[in-house]
């Protein structure tokens, strides 16, 4: 078994959570299975950047993203180097410390 610590997100996960996840997993399944509900407008098929996670521990470990995922990634808001979408980033032989980042694009565009 292999844990993911979600760290705080004032809606999603106000105190954080630590989660058990099985080798395979993706980082969104693992959330929605226990109530953290991240975005997923494109029904998980690497289409959209609603399921934007940063992963602060282990990113490492993950499989390297596909061109696909880097360039929808680029439009994500609040980009950062250790940044993935959550379904297509599968949980490996390590723990993950995932930040959900405070805003998806349409929050972002909505606010701004
Ligand atoms: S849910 Fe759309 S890319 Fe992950």
């Amino acid at each position: 078994m292999t844990q993911i610590i979600f760290l705080p997100h004032e809606e999603l996960c106000p105190d954080g959570a630590v989660l058990e996840a099985n080798k395979g997993d993706s980082v969104l399944d693992v959330a929605l299975k226990n109530g953290i509900g991240i975005e997923h407008a494109c029904e998980k098929s690497c289409a959209c950047t609603t399921c934007h996670i940063i992963v602060r521990e282990g990113f490492d470990s993950l499989a390297e993203s596909d061109e696909l995922e880097d360039d929808l990634l680029d439009k994500a808001w609040g980009l950062e180097p250790e940044s993935r979408l959550g379904c297509q980033a599968f949980v490996n032989d390590q723990d993950l410390v995932v930040e959900i980042p405070k805003y998806t694009l349409n929050h972002a565009s909505e606010d701004h």
